[in-house]
């Protein structure tokens, strides 16, 4: 390793419009208790027309540039976690570059759908860890709502817009102390958006690229595989759970945070939870979360965090970092 990697500013940033449960008892067949009792969201936030992902990114992003005491000069790497891309091409990273005003770093996306901000971090990771770079933006930005039946119950309660950013750094000490990230295709049809531009362009072009969802199966996984996830990163850090200060878990379902929360004995108290805030907002939701328990001092310098993810793929992973 030639160099430690840091997180040394935070970002995020929601639309202006809330969708409440309440409000969507209005046109869907489901209720405030039913949504909040099987997953602990009571709203989303909802991009507004003419509100794209890489206009999310932006505020999150200058944010995290601000935070960190940094200039978007500084910058020579950026990371966008995406699955709900501006445009086909070019990527979200890269328009997002063009509006920083920086030219000539490597800006690109990646696609690991809700585990989206984990392979992100883990890519700059390791280019700060072999001296490829030294002031990375890791962006998670997401306009969910645009790929929602919005008449399926069975998942268009369950999601939302957002974006979440940090600044990586170099630095003699770490920081980030490991990194993992896994995935498995053989799932690809439980959790997914099942056309694409190159099978089925015509239904893109019609707006009907929707979201799927096995919910149950999903559920089992997703716990399972971030159960797996959190004891992974413990081992290969040789750490008790006992010297965890917090968990940053994906926000998806409060029933699958609570149930990792319990297999690291840790009490709910040193888990941030924001789900309740903003639904699931895919890649964007770690970091948001992230962002939110920094800025209001809950996780302070020092303190060891365990960030977890997982998606359709499926995608999953973890990371240990010491703030
Ligand atoms: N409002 C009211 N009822 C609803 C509903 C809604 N929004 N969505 C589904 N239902 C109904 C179902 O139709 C079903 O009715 P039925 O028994 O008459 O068929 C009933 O509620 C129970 O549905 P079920 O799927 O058994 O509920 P569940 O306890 O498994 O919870 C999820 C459903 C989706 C909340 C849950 O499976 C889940 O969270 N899965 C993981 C999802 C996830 O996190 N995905 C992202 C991972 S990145």
């Amino acid at each position: 390793m030639i160099s430690a990697a840091r997180i040394t500013g935070t970002g995020s940033y929601l639309p202006e419009k809330i969708l409440t449960n309440k409000e969507m008892e209005q046109f869907l067949d489901t209720s405030d208790d039913w949504i909040y009792s099987r997953s602990g969201i009571r709203q989303r936030h909802i991009a507004a027309e003419g509100e794209f992902t890489c206009d999310l990114a932006e505020v999150a992003a200058r944010e995290a540039i601000k935070s960190a005491g940094r200039r978007e000069t500084d910058i020579d790497l950026i990371v966008v976690a995406t699955t709900t891309a501006d445009q086909v091409f070019p990527s979200t990273a890269c328009l997002l570059q063009n509006r920083l005003g920086i030219h000539g770093c490597p800006a690109f996306d990646v696609q690991a759908v809700c585990a989206g901000f984990l392979y992100a971090m883990d890519v700059a990771y390791r280019y700060i860890s072999t001296g490829a770079s030294r002031c990375a933006l890791v962006v998670g930005a997401e306009t969910f709502s645009r790929i929602l039946n919005w008449e399926d119950r069975s998942t268009c309660v369950l999601f939302g817009d957002g974006a979440g950013a940090v600044l990586v750094e170099a630095a003699d000490t770490p920081g980030i102390l490991s990194s993992h990230i896994h995935a498995d295709g053989t799932y690809k049809d439980l959790l997914c958006v099942p056309v694409g531009v190159s099978t089925a362009y015509q239904q893109l072009l019609n707006g009907e690229a929707y979201t799927e969802m096995q919910g149950k199966e999903v559920f089992r996984w997703a716990v399972s595989a971030l159960g797996d996830a959190v004891v992974e990163v413990l081992e290969s850090n040789g750490i008790h759970q006992s010297e965890i200060d917090w968990l940053v878990p994906h926000q998806a379902n409060i029933r699958i945070i609570k149930a990792i929360a319990k297999r690291l004995e840790l009490s709910m108290d040193r888990v941030v939870v924001t789900i309740d805030q903003h639904g699931n907002t895919s890649a964007a939701s770690v970091p948001l979360a992230f962002d939110v328990a920094v800025r209001d001092g809950r996780i302070k310098t020092g303190d060891k965090v365990i960030f977890e993810a997982f998606g359709g793929g499926f995608t999953w992973g973890s990371m240990l970092v010491q703030i």
